[in-house]
Parts: structure tokens; C-alpha cells; sequence
């Protein structure tokens, strides 16, 4: 039902500057608890506020552009005309935390002008939120260079936020919580994550998807959806009025964005719920996607898999296979340069991993440092330093790929650009066709280091395109793919599902990270699409295999074993050492058995930095499984209705052993087993940096 009453903006104007003068018009979602009004204040600027179950959850805000002639599109409008409409379809992901997804909304779209030119904002408003976008239609306006964009959102209050800086360059930070007003000092404090590139704007400056938490009862989060040929979009808070202003990422070029008419922009989304956990379940970012671009999806499948990747990570083996040094790589013959012995993507050990994974019944193995140049990549900025094809000498790539297939797996293909995006282009048609040759159909990309050429971002929007591009051209080639460092994503897998996962966030390569952090991930990155964390770290202490490195992972077995359930993703690693699971096969077994796409998911309980706890039904059987992590040792009673009633199941129990604790004790787990129904409530217990994680085999 839509409400097609017309109400006055009742507020303090000043909080955020928006005087009103007109009749609001207000769209309610076809529920009832999330309410929308738009009107022009005074001067003519279009602006919208937002209700949510009767309390503000948006002030006032004003909307707009500033353009590179310094004039504006943000005053002087008159209302056209208005159409509303409402929309319900139940569309089916090609992978995902539930086979079936709703998407029910109820929209209003204000035609404006300026006399100058013509600018339509559609609203769509849900029942767990609000998206809106700009639309230039082709109204003679040719090109509009972007100079900022003057999306508003004014907050209610002083929430509480769940945040990281904003930064052109990198999203690879710890999470901090604040109050609003807590922002700058964090910020200022200049305690940041040393990354190789790192480019802040403002003291005020955080990154979407933001979380936020009022002390009315409600929850909120930011972000945007379907970001596309356009620079991703951060947010700075304006503090006297705690309004949040859209901070556009800057690249080379004069201009933030150039649009290029008829264009509509990215949604700008506001995701509400009254319990944490209604964020954790809202759709709205992929709603707010097109359906699937391709015609034919059958190539594209979920993937489990493992990859000669955390020995180097941890500094077991390396990358490069000389000590060669600042020479120009793209002229030496490797055939006839002394390796140093210690190159982790050689023939024997690639067969070792590919021998584990066949056995365990893994869909792929990664292997990163397999081509020449990593002698001379990091922190360089050199054009050239990958060409993507060609195999050190130690790495026999028709052979391994033979042996893989021989076994049932696939090799997983690297690219790590070096954020040289000019030679990446060049040569991706040539890298792609070498997958193809082989028979590699997953690509992980990487970004790392600052862009080139320089003075580019990686959150720009000629990078934004880029990204795309080669998940596109990916699609013409059968390929999936997995981009490290790329921006972050905003449901785009909806319309692209080949990209079955992005990083871009801080994830297991961050060998000591806090363990608060896997509580917060669910809540803001995950909710543009899935991350590769790379969980399943099961030796804690990498000194015990590392000679001389200090470095200690803080987190439990168990709560390793319950990141596959609490961070969705289609794309899970194995991330360990085939040793490290070999001396603990009953502990791996979980690994072996969760699946990597699922029918149903339940988010039962979370608050961010806290804990999660969800429950997941496999796609391919009756099975079901759950997964919780706490960042503080909690006891908690797992409520088991949300299995299939009148059945019963096999429940494997995969727990923090007594004494556990993240630092001190993160080896200890115990396994137990019971026969469970969907009437049982199992009391649990979960360590510092712990938690559990249990299959339910429908018997
Ligand atoms: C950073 C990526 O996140 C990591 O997974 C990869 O191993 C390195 N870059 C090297 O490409
Ligand atoms: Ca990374």
C-alpha cells in the first residue's frame, strides 16, 4: 500500500541547515516501519529525511552536485512532476546465503529543473531501509564534470559508529568505535595501519559501509549500491551539525566524476533495522543491483579451495625465486640465474598441496608467485613488473595443471597487478587466454601499492571501471574472479556473479589483527558482497614453523572453524598449511564438511564488535550448520528451532576446550557429538577470541 499523504517537515531546521517551505511528500515502505520524505527548502534544494518505526533516523538532508566551474546543481529547482510506484519480485542468486531473495519496494521518483537543466532522484523505500539516486537525463547537458557531490546525511544523534578512515588507497584497517564526536580525535590521534599506499582527506573522514547505533533502540548502516562508472563515494561529518556530506574519491583527471548523460548515479543506501541482526539479514544493497548481465550462469560455481599462499605470507617460503635485485626483470633469463632455494611456488611443493587438496575433496588450489618479477614489486612503481604469463623455471605450468585436472581440482591463477593498471590492461586479453589454455577458470587479482599512473586512486572512477572491466571481460572467457585491494564492493555480484569475491578489507594476511574485528566485518564489508578472509588458521604461533617470526594469530581453533559459517562468502579458503591440518584431521573435518553455498541463512544473535552467531542450511542437502565468534569469552545458549522441525540430526560440536583463549591458550578445542532436534538449547561456552562452530547432519 502506498501512503500518498503530504505532511510538513516537522524539525529544527537549523540542525542541518534545511529550511523547508514547500509540502513534503512522504512514501512509506510497504510495511509500514520505514518512512520517507522529500521536498525543496527555500532556496529550492531538493532534500529527504527518514522515519524509522516513528523515531528520525535522517535529519533534514540536502542533496546535489558542486560542478568543476564552481557552479552548482543543488538550488533553484521546481518539482515537474512525481510518479510513484511499488515493486515485489522473489529473484533467485546464482550463489548465495539464501536460494530465494525478496525484493519488495515502494518508490517515488521527483522529476526536477533548475531551468538549466533536468534532474530526476528516485527513491526506493524498503522495509530495512532507503536507496536513492540522481538521474540526468539526455537533456542537452552533455557531460557533467562532478567537482563533489552534496549528498547529506544529517544524524539523529550522537551515535555510536563502527568505522574506518576514509582513504583514497586502502580499506586494510581495525575497526574503531566511537561516538560521532569521537571520530576526529581517533583520527587525529594519527594511530593508523601502516600500508603501502595510504591516502586520507579528512580528520572526519570514514569509509561506507558505515554502522551506526542509536541510543533510541535502532540500528543503522551506510553505504551505497551498484557503484559503477562513477568514484566511490566516502563520507566526512560536518560536527557542529553531526551531518555526514558524500566525499567523492578524487583520480587523476580534473573532475571527482564525470557523468555522461543519460546516466542515473550509484544508490546511496541506508540500511535500518532495530536489532543488529536485521542488519546482518538485509538485502537492500543487492536489491538495489541489476538482475544477472549474462545470459548462460552454469560456469559459474562456488569454490572451496586451498593455495600456496600463507607459507609466504608468513615468510616461510617467498614469492621470488632469485635474489636478483633492481634490475630490469623484463631482460633476464631466469633459466640461467642462481635461485635462492626458497620459492614456495615450485613443482614438488605445488604437487604436495594439489595431492592434499584432491584428498580432502577441495575444488582448487591458488598458487601465488608462479611468474616472473617478484623480485621486483613492492613499493617500486614501476610500470612494468608483471606480464602474467610467463612461469618461473621452477614452475612447470602445463604439467601441474595436467596433474591437478588428473586429480579432480583446478589450479587457481594469480594476478598481482602491483597497481600498475596501464600494463594490466594491456595484457589481460593474453592472460585471460592463457587461463583458457590451461584450463584455469578463478582469478585472484591484486592491487597492491599505489596506482599507477600516478596520482590515480584505487577507489577512482576511472579504477571502479577498470574492476569492472576485467570481472566483464572475465565473463567472456568463463572466468571467475576474486580481486584483492580493488574497491569495495556494492552488490555488483548480483549483476556480475563471476565476481565471487573481493578483499578489500582487512582480512587473514593481517596475521594480528584484534580479535574484535571478525565481529564488525559482517556488519559493514560484508555487506557489499563476500570477502576472501581466508580463514582456517590452525597453528597460532608461526614461530613454531617460521625460524625467528614473533607473530602470533589471535584467535582459536574454534573461532577459525565458525568464520566459514559467520563470513558468507562462495569463494572460502583453506588458508593453513597442509601440515597444519594433517595433525589435527578432526578439527579439519569441519572444514571439509561446510558447505560453500546455502539455502537458508538465520543471523540468531550479534552485535557488532561483539559477537555473531548464524545458522546456515546447505543448498545441496538437509544439513544444516552454525558458527559463532566472540571477541570476549561469553556463555551463550545456542537455540537450535531454526532446524527443519520433526527431524533429527547428527550434531558435531567444534568448541573452545576449557582454558582456551585467544592469546594464551588458542590451540585448545574439543570435538563432541549428540544427537540434537529442534527443540534443544545447547548451552555453550566461548573463549576470548573463540567460538564454535557446529554441522547438524539431518539423520
Ligand atoms: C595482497 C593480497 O591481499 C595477498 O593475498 C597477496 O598474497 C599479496 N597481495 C601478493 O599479491
Ligand atoms: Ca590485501
Amino acid at each position: 500500500m502506498i501512503f500518498r499523504t503530504k505532511t510538513f517537515f516537522a524539525f529544527l531546521p537549523m540542525l542541518a541547515g534545511v529550511v523547508p517551505f514547500a509540502e513534503a511528500e512522504t512514501l512509506r515502505s510497504p510495511g509500514g516501519d520505514v518512512e520517507l520524505c522529500f521536498t525543496l527548502d527555500s532556496g529550492g534544494r531538493p532534500c529527504y529525511s527518514v522515519d524509522f518505526q516513528g523515531k528520525r533516523a535522517i535529519l533534514p538532508s540536502g542533496l546535489g552536485f558542486r560542478l568543476t566551474d564552481g557552479s552548482t546543481i543543488a538550488g533553484g529547482f521546481r518539482i515537474d512532476s512525481l510518479s510513484r510506484s511499488s515493486f515485489s519480485e522473489t529473484w533467485r542468486p546464482v550463489w548465495g546465503e539464501n536460494e530465494t531473495i525478496e525484493n519488495s519496494y515502494n518508490s517515488l521518483t521527483a522529476f526536477l529543473s533548475d531551468g538549466r537543466l533536468r534532474m530526476d532522484i528516485e527513491f526506493r523505500v524498503y522495509d530495512d531501509g532507503v536507496g536513492f539516486r540522481y538521474f540526468f537525463p539526455d537533456s542537452g547537458a552533455g557531460r557533467i564534470a562532478v567537482a563533489e557531490e552534496l549528498t547529506e546525511f544529517a544524524m539523529p544523534s550522537d551515535m555510536i559508529a563502527w568505522w574506518i578512515p576514509g582513504d583514497y588507497d586502502t580499506q586494510e584497517y581495525e575497526y574503531n568505535r566511537t561516538r560521532l564526536s569521537g571520530i576526529r580525535a581517533v583520527n587525529e590521534s594519527g594511530d593508523k595501519m601502516g600500508n603501502v599506499s595510504q591516502r586520507s582527506f579528512s580528520p572526519t573522514g570514514v569509509q561506507t559501509s558505515l554502522m551506526l547505533k542509536s541510543d533510541e533502540g535502532f540500528y543503522m548502516n551506510l553505504h551505497e549500491a551498484a557503484l559503477t562508472d562513477y568514484p566511490a563515494m566516502h563520507l566526512e561529518l560536518d560536527e557542529p551539525s553531526l551531518t555526514f556530506r558524500s566525499w567523492l574519491t578524487p583520480g587523476l583527471a580534473g573532475e571527482k566524476a564525470l557523468i555522461e548523460t543519460p546516466r542515473h548515479t550509484p544508490w546511496r543506501v541506508i540500511m535500518l533495522g532495530d536489532k543488529a541482526t536485521d542488519i546482518l539479514a538485509t538485502d537492500i544493497v543487492y536489491n538495489l543491483n541489476e538482475p544477472t548481465a549474462y545470459e548462460d550462469t552454469s560456469w559459474i560455481h562456488p569454490v572451496k579451495y586451498m593455495g600456496v599462499w600463507w607459507e609466504m605470507i608468513a615468510g616461510k617460503s617467498r614469492w621470488s625465486y632469485t635474489d636478483l635485485d633492481n634490475v630490469d626483470l623484463a631482460t633476464v633469463d631466469y633459466s640461467r640465474e642462481k635461485p635462492h632455494g626458497n620459492h614456495g611456488a615450485n613443482n614438488a611443493n605445488v604437487r604436495r598441496y594439489i595431492d592434499f587438496a584432491a584428498e580432502n575433496g577441495f575444488d582448487e588450489v591458488l598458487v601465488e608467485g608462479w611468474n616472473i618479477g617478484w623480485e621486483d614489486w613492492l613499493g617500486r612503481e614501476k610500470d612494468f613488473v608483471f606480464d602474467f604469463v610467463t612461469p618461473y623455471p621452477d614452475f612447470d605450468i602445463e604439467a601441474l595443471n595436467e596433474y591437478a585436472r588428473g586429480k579432480g581440482v583446478k589450479l587457481m591463477m594469480h594476478h598481482e597487478t602491483s597497481g600498475s593498471v596501464d600494463n594490466y590492461e594491456a595484457r589481460l586479453d593474453t592472460a585471460y587466454g592463457l587461463m583458457n589454455r590451461y584450463g584455469y577458470d578463478a582469478v585472484k587479482s591484486g592491487y597492491v601499492g599505489n596506482i599507477l599512473p600516478k596520482g590515480e586512486t584505487h577507489y577512482s572512477q576511472r579504477m571502479v571501471n577498470h574492476y569492472l572491466d576485467a570481472v566483464k571481460k572475465a565473463a567472456d572467457r568463463r572466468i571467475m574472479v576474486n580481486a584483492h585491494e580493488a574497491v569495495r564492493p556494492t552488490g555488483l555480484a548480483r549483476t556480475y556473479p563471476n565476481l565471487v569475491g573481493n578483499e578489500s578489507a582487512m582480512g587473514t594476511e593481517y596475521r594480528q589483527m584484534s580479535p574484535r574485528h571478525v565481529t564488525i566485518l559482517p556488519f559493514t564489508r560484508l555487506k557489499g558482497g563476500p570477502m576472501d578472509f581466508t580463514p582456517g588458521i590452525f597453528c597460532m604461533d608461526l614461530g613454531t614453523f617460521v625460524p625467528g617470526s614473533k607473530e602470533r594469530k589471535r584467535a582459536t581453533i574454534a573461532n577459525q572453524l565458525a568464520l566459514y559459517v559467520t563470513l558468507y562468502s562462495p569463494l572460502q579458503m583453506a588458508a593453513d598449511l597442509p601440515e597444519h591440518y594433517a595433525a589435527k584431521m578432526d578439527a579439519f573435518q569441519f572444514i571439509k564438511d561446510v558447505p560453500v553455498d546455502w539455502s537458508r541463512t538465520i543471523y540468531p544473535d550479534a552485535e557488532p564488535g561483539e559477537f555473531v552467531v548464524a545458522a546456515r542450511k546447505d543448498r545441496n542437502s538437509d544439513d544444516w550448520f552454525a558458527g559463532a565468534v566472540s571477541a570476549e569469552a561469553i556463555d551463550y545458549t545456542l537455540d537450535l528451532s531454526f532446524l527443519d522441525p520433526g527431524r533429527s540430526y547428527t550434531a558435531r560440536l567444534y568448541l573452545d576446550a576449557p582454558g582456551a583463549d585467544c592469546d594464551t591458550n588458542p590451540e585448545a578445542y574439543e570435538i563432541k557429538e549428540m544427537t540434537v532436534d529442534s527443540g534443544t538449547r545447547l548451552p555453550l561456552h566461548i573463549a576470548r577470541g573463540g567460538g564454535f562452530a557446529i554441522s547438524f547432519h539431518a539423520r
